[in-house]
């Protein structure tokens, strides 16, 4: 299906599915392909570039001048959408929760050298930053400017369509390859990144089951709100909305490294050189390893939506 929606483009499409023989060998495991989204080519953005396509695409026809968004201070999508901003020639406005440390991360450095404005909220409650961009927004537009306003991580209906496109890339690669997976695993913490391959796998027509390795919150507190993202989605774009799974894959809780994320990086480190941040890909491959574990026979596959700022500050 083809979806007629604004979009301003930034990654490099389609990006390569790869096997990981190596990585196969290593675990005994079953088929693993890897979706490298971390090499969408834009800004270090990962998948993150694909929501934002999207996004900036509807700002751009609306007239938007300013993009207004916000996350945590190591977070992937504000540097995204600072250089997409750049890109679109509009500027951008980043509210970051808690307190400005003395060192910046390296996600919020690069935001700041695209050339975006950051706030602080002063409070360690991420559900306050989105809030904030809200008011945010009224405050510029009281100003004279038009801003477009999205929460953390993407995470409105126009954003979830970029998911929707990448899972029919996946599904026309694998359809290609003839791999027919059991089950495509990704990091979730907004939930756009699920919300939108759930939409777009069930639109496909493909079998495949689409597992969330839950980072930030609660398998049960995240669900409905991604399910209601995905059928918001799906309504955009009058479609039906499709199944989606959760897995608890916070540890220590977000942004706090797990013990399993940690082996699961040095594991695909070391057998196929990829890059996996300890916040997010560390924790969703740790899934996969676990899936192996279990004696999982179908094929996987994982997809590495980035994080690289992330993965080589932890190194
Ligand atoms: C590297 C990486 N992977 C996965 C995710 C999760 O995506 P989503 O917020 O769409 O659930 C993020 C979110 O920032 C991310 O930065």
């Amino acid at each position: 299906m083809g979806i007629d929606l604004d979009r301003f483009p930034l990654a490099i499409l389609p990006t390569p599915l790869v096997r990981a023989h190596r990585l196969e060998a290593r675990v005994a495991g079953p088929p693993i392909y890897i979706k490298r989204d971390d090499l969408t080519g834009f800004a270090g953005a990962g998948h993150k570039a694909r929501p934002l396509e999207f996004i900036v695409g509807a700002a751009l026809a609306e007239g938007c001048d300013v993009l207004v968004t916000g996350g945590g201070p190591g977070s992937n999508f504000c540097p995204a959408a600072a250089a997409a901003a750049a890109a679109a020639g509009i500027g951008c406005e980043l509210v970051i929760y808690g307190d400005e440390p003395t060192h910046a991360h390296p996600s919020l450095a690069l935001a700041r050298a695209c050339g975006a404005n950051v706030r602080w909220t002063g409070d360690p409650d991420r559900a306050r930053v989105d809030i904030a961009v809200v008011q945010v927004a009224i405050d510029l537009e009281a100003a004279g400017r038009r801003p477009y306003a999205v929460p953390r991580g993407g995470a409105v209906a126009v954003g979830t369509v970029g998911m929707v496109v990448a899972a029919q890339e996946l599904a026309g690669q694998l359809d290609d390859a003839g791999v027919e997976p059991e089950v495509v695993v990704i990091a979730s913490g907004s939930g756009t990144t699920c919300a939108g391959l759930a939409v777009g796998t069930s639109l496909s027509g493909t079998g495949w089951r689409v597992l969330g390795a839950s980072v930030s919150r609660p398998p049960d507190d995240a669900n409905e709100e991604i399910a209601a993202l995905a059928s918001s989605c799906a309504t955009l774009l009058g479609v039906e909305s499709g199944p989606f799974e959760l897995v608890d894959a916070r540890g220590p809780g977000f942004a706090r490294p797990s013990d399993a994320g940690e082996r699961a990086a040095a594991t695909a480190l070391r057998t196929e050189g990829l890059l996996l941040d300890p916040v997010y890909t560390a924790k969703a491959f740790a899934v996969v390893l676990d899936l192996v574990e279990r004696g999982r026979t179908g094929p996987i596959v994982f997809w590495h939506t980035g994080g690289i700022l992330s993965a080589a500050a932890h190194l």
